[in-house]
């Protein structure tokens, strides 16, 4: 059903019968305008970092180009590739002028790769991180926050760096929207990293200005609900936000959103900024295979499962992944069976052996083993003298090498792999197919990441006027549905 173009000039009002008009309603204003402001950013739109650079710089440039702000996906690289993104990152967003942040992602079992991610962001200025993973507060998160902290002339307290954590349990709301822990500030002062003066002023604000609250989303998840965490979440925060004042606390949201009216829900739930994240990884700017990029294209709401995760494989962490084309789910949750039921990778039964040789590895597991150490001696050599001590942990290290390579077979569509292809990917990407089908962002070359993020706000803002059409007249769509339109038509109705 088509509604007149009048109610979708979303800058202009529209007179009504009687005394009611609609007012203005420009996608900014779906948002918090503080928190637009205090970012610099035009619309309240973010992308959520993408690992092993799948949020590329040519994603975060888009997407900063749009007014919007972009993650690049830092975990998973090394730090001299994640400094190479940044380095082309600051010429472009200098020269061009727009906003762009980096991923810092909790490593539970590699403590320095934290650390020493933190002080490349400090050498190289970068003032937003999307802080996650999180199971408490570290040393590192503290020691970015409070660098650089001091009072200007008039007092006022400066903060160069922010955090935008992402979480979706309350307890961590609490953490993050406290002052730093003072054991923490204690030892970054005995380190000499901060001063007294430093370690005060700290004490004065909390660690993050921004939480997220994450839903169930692609990726690690938790699988919470939005409409249960989000109001939580608000709730703690107007609860601690008086102490901070005129500082401000904002609460994002994310996961599951994919299409304008999942987004008019986050903000009318009392969302400052919502946060996509699968719906991106089958943008033209994503950094994957054009085969992950299909296999996207084709998913349904239901086609998602879960599967072991890399990272955190032995305290049986998952993950969400896509399960239509590729087998990799099954084999993944195999690995951890296995890894639950036996000691070693020798008492494996013959056949599982065979089993993980052929369609795991593609190799015998001896020579697997072997690659996996040789890995290990370049990067962790410690894990090696441990799995000499205890074979349950060889084998876990095995069963990671896989988990790890899966995700690296798919980015780089190795067509020997092809079932073994570990793509994250949530709910959210079958919404946003129904809802673009047989639309001009079907294609998937006309998907661009800040086209789709426009179309969302757009449609959100169109459909936040309609119910108020609804509440205050007669007139009504009940079966309108927000279609995604050229990039040029959204432009005109916003500019006209
Ligand atoms: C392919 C993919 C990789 C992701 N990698 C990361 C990551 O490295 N760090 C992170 O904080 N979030 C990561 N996420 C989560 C997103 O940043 C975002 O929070 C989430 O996808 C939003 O939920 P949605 O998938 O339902 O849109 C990833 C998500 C996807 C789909």
């Amino acid at each position: 059903m088509l509604v007149p173009d009048r109610y979708c000039y979303l800058s202009r009002s529209v007179p009504l019968a009687d005394t009611v008009t609609l007012p203005p309603l420009p996608p900014a204003k779906l948002g918090d305008q503080h928190f637009l402001q205090d970012l610099g950013l035009a619309l309240p739109y973010l992308c959520g970092a993408m690992a092993d650079g799948i949020s590329s710089v040519d994603l975060v440039t888009a997407i900063g180009k749009a007014g919007m702000l972009g993650f690049f996906g830092a975990a998973g690289l090394e730090l001299a590739a994640i400094e190479d993104a940044i380095i082309t990152l600051k010429t472009t967003a200098a020269k061009q002028g727009f906003r762009f942040g980096c991923n810092l992602i909790h490593s539970p079992f590699a403590p320095k790769l934290e650390a020493g991610t933190v002080e490349l962001y400090l050498r190289h200025g970068i003032d937003i991180v999307e802080a996650s993973a999180f199971m408490g507060v570290t040393l590192p998160l503290v020691r970015y926050r409070t660098a650089g902290l001091h009072k200007d002339p008039a007092g006022k307290i400066v903060v160069p760096n922010r955090i935008i954590a992402k979480v979706s349990r309350a307890e961590l709301v609490q953490s993050f929207f406290s002052p730093p822990p003072s054991p923490l500030l204690k030892t970054l002062q005995a380190q000499g990293l901060i001063t007294t003066t430093q370690a005060e002023i700290a004490t004065h604000i909390p660690l993050a200005d921004c939480i997220t609250a994450e839903a169930d989303s692609g990726g690690h998840t938790d699988r919470r609900a939005l409409v249960s965490i989000l109001p939580a979440f608000i709730r703690i925060a107007a609860q601690l936000a008086p102490r901070y004042l005129p500082r401000r606390l904002y609460v994002g949201a994310a996961g599951g959103i994919a299409e304008p009216r999942a987004a008019l829900a986050a903000f009318s739930m009392g969302a400052a900024y919502i946060v996509s994240g699968s719906i991106n990884q089958c943008c033209v700017e994503a950094k994957t295979s054009t085969r992950v990029k299909e296999l996207l294209a084709q998913a349904r709401p239901a086609d998602i499962t879960m599967a072991a995760a890399a990272d955190m494989f032995e305290m049986g962490i998952q993950v969400q992944v896509l399960k239509r084309g590729t087998m990799f789910p099954m084999r993944a949750q195999r690995l951890y069976q296995l890894y639950r039921n036996y000691d070693s990778l020798a008492a494996l039964p013959a056949a599982e052996r065979k089993n993980l040789a052929a369609n795991f590895f593609g190799a015998p597991l001896d020579q697997a083993w072997q690659d996996t150490a040789n890995y290990f001696q370049r990067h962790d050599p410690q894990q090696l003298d441990r799995a000499a001590r205890d074979p349950k942990h060889q084998m876990a290290l095995l069963f990671r090498t896989y988990l790890g390579k899966s995700s690296q077979w798919a980015r780089h569509d190795d067509a020997e792999h092809r079932l073994n292809f570990q793509i994250w990917c949530g709910a959210a990407m079958g919404d946003f197919n129904a809802w673009v089908a047989d639309s001009c962002l079907a294609p998937l070359p006309q998907r661009k990441v800040a086209d789709v993020a426009t179309n969302i706000l757009f449609g959100a803002a169109l459909l936040a006027r309609l119910n108020m059409l609804r509440l205050h007249t007669h007139e009504s769509w009940p079966d309108f549905q927000v279609r995604p339109r050229p990039a040029a038509e959204i432009e005109m109705f916003l500019r006209g």
